[in-house]
């Protein structure tokens, strides 16, 4: 069993490996992102984990990255090297890949037109 010394990481990468995301390509996905982390010298500034489903499988392949709360879809190998090579900001033209971040109130998601909304976790009170 592996135990890491996280000091001097920076970010968290979350990748899905649930069974929408593989379906979706989360093997690919994944490979690619480690091995651009690789191939950049990365491995003490980004730690992937690999998860099981993150319960957005509508948005499949999710990955996820910390400690921003950013949360992308529909991500293939190319961009999630993409994410990788801009790991210090949320470049512009991967701004289409965001379904949810977090904002001063809490996680918001944004491309409203191209995200789903999904089922709420708790039923509101009607005022
Ligand atoms: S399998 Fe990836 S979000 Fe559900």
């Amino acid at each position: 069993m592996t135990t890491w010394n996280l000091t001097g990481t920076q970010k968290h990468m979350l990748i899905c490996n649930g069974s929408s995301c593989m379906r979706k390509g989360g093997e690919e996905v994944t490979v690619a992102i480690r091995d651009e982390i690789k191939n950049l010298g990365l491995d003490e500034a980004i730690h992937t984990t690999r998860t099981r489903c993150n319960g957005r499988c509508k948005d499949a392949c999710v990955v996820i990255v910390y400690p921003e709360g950013t949360w992308y879809k529909a991500i293939d190998p190319e961009i999630g090297r993409k994410i990788v090579n801009n790991y210090l900001s949320v470049e512009e033209d991967l701004k289409n890949y965001v379904s949810y971040q977090f904002q001063e109130d809490g996680m918001t998601r944004l491309n409203k037109d191209e995200t789903h909304e999904g089922i709420l976790k708790i039923e509101k009170e009607k005022a």
